[in-house]
Formats: structure tokens, sequence, C-alpha cells
């Protein structure tokens, strides 16, 4: 007994003797390393011997930091293969094979031989690599015969490359332990999968056989469904995606750092750990699965994973629960199926619904090709009728081309600012029918249209002041008309028409202030009358070129104007019945908020004194600029005034009253700039746009509209620069002090119209057609 513990220590002091004398960082074929002895990186970083997890006796060749003081392998050799206490050894054998050998000399581990014997060396890199390579050959990653980093066990260290090698056929994923005292694979996995080599490229962590976690395609630029992956203050990474190679690596920014990626398998996580030296511990600083909508598929099929929904899952639009009963009650794993089936024959005339924000589904059926650009990728997605939806990204920017996914799609779920935009296909009758019911907050496309009417208004006043020949500005249509009177089509109604079509104006058919209908023609077609007041000032010539114009004015967002009526006193205009009401109904209504998609436009109309025989400065309250309401100034620039404060009413969800007002509490510029200049403009944000829409965006209206309204008139952009502001991501000027008019500054002010003044015209549009 005595004999063998002078043995056991006298082995321990020789190899202490050795490792104190001899830290090396190769071994050549001469040489061996024996359980007790190390290698140790040349710049001390890491270091590889045997050790024994946690309370396990088994022993395992790995790789750890040797600097810190919680042992951290990063890497082991025979996973599955413990050896006994004292028995292995790591060597160069005569052929040249590198092996672990443990008990009675048995081989646990080996990699293959070396050609030439005489030149083979085993060598610990600075980066945790264990390299196998001839010496002959130099040192170049090229020209190793075997690396560790090609055979990664739970952790990703910087500068491994985790993915596919296209030639050689070698994949390298990572794969957690056992539990934290056996280092043998279990049953999560983690690596990027690609269905074929025409698809994207897409990260899983796999349970058994099973999907776990997806981390959305790469689409050139990112993950679609990890936005966290951006360019941070720790590591920078690469996606290499190539017809050689695909892999994901990434790098430390300050290489005194320590950092890894490591697959938990106790936890099912796939973590980001920094060491943080005065606690001596690691912290987690990004960490997948991160909630509930990333587990995989967890909506089931055509289904959308929303946090902040209740529920959490919601069919996409154009889609349906397959079993209302199990969705109703949680279970979602059927999924959605369409409202109405997609019919080949349709394929003409089938349309895509846009979905941003999205964490794109998997790839497993779909298709790529990396030259097409978004309208070829349409047409491609068309022309197939087992397509279900295409994206497209960029070759020229960065991204992968065009993308289009058959049959289901699976495992989509949408982020409140990031993620990626996505066209679903949906039948032409979908298309006619849905818009009452699309609940979308894409609140830009919103303001869009009203900035186009914007333009529209401030083209009006343009031709009136100068008299120039009005040019057609219908979509695509450039044509100089002759004469006004040439181009009118509008027909005249006669006055008893309308009146019996809405029972002689009486009061149930009122709408609202200014109009009555429905009423319906003899050819059946319903209508709305908007019946000016009787003492509007404005001569006939100057109603007709209102009209005129107004009825030029065709968009999809603007209600069309079908006919008019004038008659000694009366004026009236007649325009298409929407059924669903003023705009106003649902911009400030909390429940009716999420019903929007669609533009509004108001004319403004007046302010030129000159020309016309108005008498006093008209106008809507809450969205006339101040020089106007105070001087009777009217310029472009009122109208860019006024569009700013309809696109804080959008944003906010509610009017600008009290505009006017002397106590300014409940002012919504004024609440929007002193929010604004307090750094927290989002606090103005309708609480239904939350949820729903692009919070970058909404910002960014937010902005635009206080450039708006900003005091001086030459302060304010033109409408085409607002146009430009909104649907690109230039950089944008601060606001100023925006343009608050109070009594006090202006002294009694003016005579000022209300609502229901004599010419005001409103138009507003309710619905998407
Ligand atoms: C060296 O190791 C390899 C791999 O285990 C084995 O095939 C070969 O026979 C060994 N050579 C000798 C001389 O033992
Ligand atoms: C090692 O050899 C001894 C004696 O030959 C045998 O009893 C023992 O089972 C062997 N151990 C292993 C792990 O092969
Ligand atoms: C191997 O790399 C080191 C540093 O990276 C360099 O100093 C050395 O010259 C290289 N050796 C050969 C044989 O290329
Ligand atoms: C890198 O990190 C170390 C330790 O955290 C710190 O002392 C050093 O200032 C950092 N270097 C740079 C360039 O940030
Ligand atoms: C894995 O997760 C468990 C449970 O959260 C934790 O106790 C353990 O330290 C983690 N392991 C690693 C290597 O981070
Ligand atoms: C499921 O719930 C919705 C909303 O509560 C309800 O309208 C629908 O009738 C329910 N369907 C079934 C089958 O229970
Ligand atoms: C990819 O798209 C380009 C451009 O439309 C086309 O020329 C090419 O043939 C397509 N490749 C495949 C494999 O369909
Ligand atoms: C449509 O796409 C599927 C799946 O890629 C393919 O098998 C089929 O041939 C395509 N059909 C046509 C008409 O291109």
């Amino acid at each position: 007994m005595a004999g063998l513990c002078f043995l056991v220590f006298s082995t321990s002091f020789l190899i202490l003797l050795f490792t104190v004398s001899f830290a090396v960082d190769s071994i050549s074929p001469s040489q061996s390393i024996r359980d007790g002895s190390t290698l140790v990186s040349s710049d001390g970083k890491f270091e590889l011997g045997f050790f024994s997890p946690g309370i396990s006796k088994n022993r395992y060749l790995g790789i750890w930091y040797k600097n810190i003081p919680v042992r951290t392998v990063v890497w082991v050799a025979n996973r599955c293969h413990p050896i006994g206490y004292l028995s292995g050894v790591l060597m160069i054998n005569s052929t040249g094979s590198l092996v672990l050998l443990g008990q009675n000399k048995s081989v646990v581990w080996w990699v293959s031989s070396v050609k030439n014997v005489q030149s083979a060396m085993v060598q610990l890199l600075d980066s945790g690599n264990l390299v196998l390579r001839d010496m002959t050959d130099g040192n170049s990653s090229g020209s190793y015969l075997w690396q560790s980093f090609d055979y990664p066990s739970d952790t990703l260290l910087p500068e491994m490359k985790m993915g596919w090698d296209l030639r050689t056929g070698l994949k390298r994923g990572l794969s957690a332990w056992k539990n934290s005292e056996d280092p043998c694979p279990a049953e999560f996995t983690y690596g990027i999968e690609m269905v074929e080599l025409h698809a994207y490229p897409d990260i899983y962590i796999w349970k058994g056989g099973a999907k776990y976690y997806r981390s959305g395609p790469w689409n050139g630029q990112r993950f679609s469904g990890a936005p966290e992956l951006r360019p941070n203050p720790i590591f920078s990474f690469d996606f290499v995606y190539n017809d050689d190679e695909v892999y994901y690596m990434y790098n430390l920014l300050n290489k005194s750092l320590i950092s890894i990626m490591v697959l938990n398998g106790t936890a099912s996580t796939r973590d980001r750990l920094t060491w943080i030296e005065v606690e001596h511990t690691w912290r987690a600083y990004s960490t997948v699965p991160r909630d509930f909508c990333d587990k995989y598929d967890l909506c089931g099929a055509n289904a959308n994973c929303i946090i902040g929904e209740s529920p959490v899952c919601q069919c996409l639009i154009g889609f349906k629960p397959k079993s209302p009963e199990k969705w109703n009650s949680t279970d979602w794993s059927l999924g959605c199926v369409r409202n109405k089936p997609l019919r080949c024959e349709e394929s003409d005339k089938a349309g895509f619904v846009k979905f941003t924000n999205l964490k794109l589904p998997d790839t497993t059926h779909s298709w790529v090709n990396k030259s097409m650009n978004i309208k070829e990728c349409r047409t491609k997605c068309l022309n197939n009728c087992t397509c279900m939806a295409y994206t497209s990204a960029d070759i020229r920017e960065g991204g992968s081309g065009c993308a289009i996914w058959f049959g289901d799609l699976l495992d989509i779920r949408k982020f409140p600012d990031a993620g990626q935009d996505l066209y679903i296909r949906m039948s032409a009758s979908e298309l006619e029918e849905g818009d009452g019911k699309v609940k979308t907050g894409i609140i830009v496309g919103v303001v869009i249209a009203i900035v186009f009417s914007g333009m529209l208004v401030g083209y009006y006043v343009y031709q009136r002041r100068t008299k120039l020949k009005e040019t057609d500005i219908r979509e695509g249509n450039q044509k100089n008309e002759g004469s006004q009177k040439e181009d009118l089509e509008l027909p005249l109604f006669n006055i008893s028409t309308i009146a019996s079509a809405t029972v002689n104006f009486s009061d149930h058919m009122k709408l609202g202030e200014g109009g009555f209908g429905p009423g319906t023609l003899a050819d059946g077609q319903e209508f709305a009358v908007k019946r000016l007041s009787r003492s509007s000032g404005q001569g006939f010539n100057e109603f007709m070129n209102e009209i005129t114009m107004i009825a030029k004015l065709q968009h999809r967002n603007l209600v069309k104007i079908i006919g008019c009526c004038v008659q000694e006193e009366e004026k009236m205009l007649i325009y298409e019945y929407m059924p669903n009401r003023s705009v106003d109904h649902f911009i400030f209504d909390q429940t009716r908020g999420e019903l929007l998609l669609f533009g509004l436009a108001r004319m403004l109309t007046g302010g030129d004194q000159t020309e016309g025989n108005t008498k006093r400065v008209v106008g809507t309250y809450g969205y006339m600029a101040p020089e106007y309401a105070a001087d009777g100034l009217f310029s472009v620039k009122s109208d860019v005034f006024s569009l700013g404060i309809l696109v804080l009413e959008v944003v906010a969800g509610r009017r600008n009253k009290g505009f006017y007002h002397p106590d300014h509490s409940h002012n919504l510029i004024e609440n929007a700039w002193r929010l604004w200049t307090e750094g927290r403009p989002l606090k103005l944000i309708d609480t239904w746009l939350e949820s729903s829409c692009n919070l970058s965006e909404v910002l960014r209206c937010i902005q635009v509209s206080l450039l708006c309204v900003q005091h001086h008139p030459e302060d304010r952009p033109s409408m085409a620069s607002v146009v430009i502001m909104l649907g690109s991501e230039i950089a944008l000027a601060q606001p100023k002090q925006p343009g608050f008019f109070t009594e006090k500054e202006h002294g009694a002010g003016p005579e000022i119209g209300n609502e229901s003044s004599t010419n005001e015209i409103s138009i507003s549009l309710l619905e998407a057609r």
C-alpha cells in the first residue's frame, strides 16, 4: 500500500515537474500526453488535458480555458468513451494516427493517419483549435490533416465555423452534453440546415428527431427570426453562403473578452455567455428560444405567432382555423386553412397580401433563385399554382434573391419591429372581399395615401391661383386637355331626383352635417349627397371648377364623385356611397381603429381672396396653419401644416381638438411637441398601433409631422419632400417649435369658420377597393 502511494505520489510529482518545466503547445511522434500532463496554447489561454466532469470519476480528454477558475470544457475527444483514472495517453502511433489509449492500451479514440510519420505534429492553437498537421505543409488552416474545430462538441468558439463544407460534405454543428457529468451527445443538436443548395439556409435546434427552434432563413443580411443578431459591441459575425461553403462564424471585437456560444441540454437553450471576471461567473447575454413563439410550429400551418396577442396564435389573413373547437381550446396544432381555396384557373386574377416583420416560414418546401428580382419572383410564384408565397431580398444589396414557398406555411411569427416581408397568395375573390375585415397596421401606407391626397390638394390650389390650363393627373395619363368643359363628363342631376332618393332630405337619411344618403339612383347605384350651404358666396364657375377638379382626383383611397346638382341656390355633390362611414369614425375610436386600412383626404378651400368672392377665412378647426388662420396667408406650406396634423391624428388616434383653445392641456400638437422634446415621442402612439406596427416607422411619422407643423412656413418641407421622407430612410432634420395659434399671440384673431362652414369640402373614404 505504501509502495502504491509512493508510486502515485512520484508519478504526480513527475507530471507536475513535466507540466511546469515543459508547458508546450504541441507533441511530435516521439512524445505523448499522459493523464495529468497538458498542452497549453502559446498565449496561455487554452489547455488540453484529461478531466473528470462534475463528481464523475470518468476521465475524458478535453480542452478548456486555462485562466478561469470555473472549469469550462469547450471540446471533448472521447465524448462517449470514458477512460479510467490515470490510464489515458494521447500520442501519435507508429503508423501516424493520433490515438487516445485507455486501460490496457486499448484505443478509445483516434483520428486518421498521417502519411509522413516523421513530420506529423499535434498542436493546440491560440484559438482553442487542436490541429494535426504535417510540419512540412506549413500551418495555414487549409493544410491541417485534422482539426478539432471540424468536430465541435457543445461549444462554438470564436473563429469556429458552424455549417457545411459542400466540397467534402463535412457538416459542423453543436450537440449538447447528456448532462453535466456526461459529455456524450444527447438529444439536442444545433446547426445549419439546408434542404438543398437552392434554398435559404436556416439554423435549427433539434430535439431528438424533431425541430425545436428555428432561426428563420438567412436572407443575405440576417436571420429573419433572429433580429437581435445585428452589429454589436461584443462580436462581429459572418455568414458565408456560396457554392463551396455555408457557414456561420463569429469573432470577438475585443480579444481580451471571453465569450462563447453553448448548447445547453439541461436548459434546452442555446446561450451566448460572457465570462465576468469580477463575479467569477459566466453570464448569458442572449438565449434562444427566447419565448413562447420561438417554439417550433407552435401555431400550426398558416398561422402567425404574435407575442402580446391573445391567443398568441392567429390565423393569417385569408385563413381560418382548421378545427375551430380545437383552436378555441388553445390546441393550435392543426393550424389554419384558406377561407377560399386557391383555384389555378384564377391565377391571372389572384394577388398577394404583404405581411411585414415576419420570421419567414420553414424553407423545407421552398425554392430560391438568387438572380431574380422581386417582379420576376412574383411572376414565378403566380405562374405555379402550388406556390403559396414569395419574398425577395435584392442580391445587389447583399440579399439572397428570390424565394418561393409551396404548400403550407409553417413556423411564422411576427416581430414588433424586425423580420422580413412575405407576400402570401390570395384568391381573387378573397382579395375583393376581405378588405372590411382586414386588420393591418401599415401606418406608413395610410400616411402615404394622405400625402398623395395632400399633393393633389396642393396641385389644386396652384391651379386655381395661376389659372393654368388643367392637366389630367390621372395615373399615367399625362395628356393635356383642351378645355375644362370638354372633359367635364360629370353628370348633372336634377334636384328632384336627389330629393326623392333622400326622401326630400329627411333627417333620418342624414349621414352627418352637410351630407345625406344613402340614396339609390334609378340604375341601383347607391350614393351620398353633400349639400352645400345656400349661403355660400361661391360663384357658379368657381363651383364648377372645383367639382371638375374633384372629379379628376382618382385614387383608390379617395371617394369618387358621381355627379353634381346645381339649381338656383342649391349646390350638391353626389358621391359614391361609403357604407362604412367617415374615416374619422375609425381613427378616433379605440375599437374601430384597428380596422383602419385606407387613406383619407381633406380638401382645403378658400384662401384665395382675390379670385373667388369668398368673404371669410374658412377651414376646419384644428387643421389650419397659424399664418392662414391668423392672417389669411395661404400657401402650399399651409397644406403641409394640415397634413402634419392629420398624420399626428392618425398616429395618436385622436383629434387635434382644442387647437384654438388657450388652455393647451388637450392640444395634440403641443402634447406631441412636449413628448418629442422630452425624448419620449412614442408615448403619443395610439394603443392599437403599438401592437401591430413598426415603431421606427411610427417614430418617423411623428418626426415628419412635427417638421410639417413648424411655425415658420419656410421651415416646413414641401409635399414632395414629405413623400420622400416617409418612403425612405434618409436622415431627418430636428423639428423646430411648432406653430401654436394662441389668442394671446394674435389678439382676437379673424372670424373663423367651423366644421360645417360654407364651402369646406371634406372627402373621406373608408374602404380599400
Ligand atoms: C495506429 O492507430 C490506428 C487507428 O486506431 C490503427 O488503425 C493503427 O493500426 C495503429 N497503428 C499501430 C501500429 O498500432
Ligand atoms: C484490462 O486487462 C485486464 C487483464 O487482462 C482485464 O481484467 C481488464 O478487464 C481489462 N480492462 C479493460 C478495460 O479492457
Ligand atoms: C505558423 O504560424 C506562425 C504564426 O501564425 C508563424 O510565425 C510561423 O512562421 C508559421 N509556420 C509556418 C511553417 O508557416
Ligand atoms: C478590452 O477588454 C478589456 C477587459 O474587459 C478592457 O480592459 C479593455 O479596455 C478593452 N479594450 C478595448 C479596446 O475596448
Ligand atoms: C445549463 O442550464 C442549467 C439550467 O439552467 C444551468 O444550471 C447550467 O449551468 C447550464 N450549463 C451551462 C454550461 O451553461
Ligand atoms: C371560437 O371562439 C370565437 C371567438 O370567441 C367564437 O366566435 C367562435 O364561435 C368559437 N368557435 C367555436 C367552434 O367554439
Ligand atoms: C434564375 O433567374 C434568372 C433570371 O430570371 C434566370 O435567368 C435563371 O434561369 C433562373 N435560374 C433557375 C435555376 O431557374
Ligand atoms: C410548380 O412547383 C412545383 C414544386 O417546385 C414543381 O414540382 C412543379 O413542376 C411546378 N409547376 C410548374 C407548372 O412550374
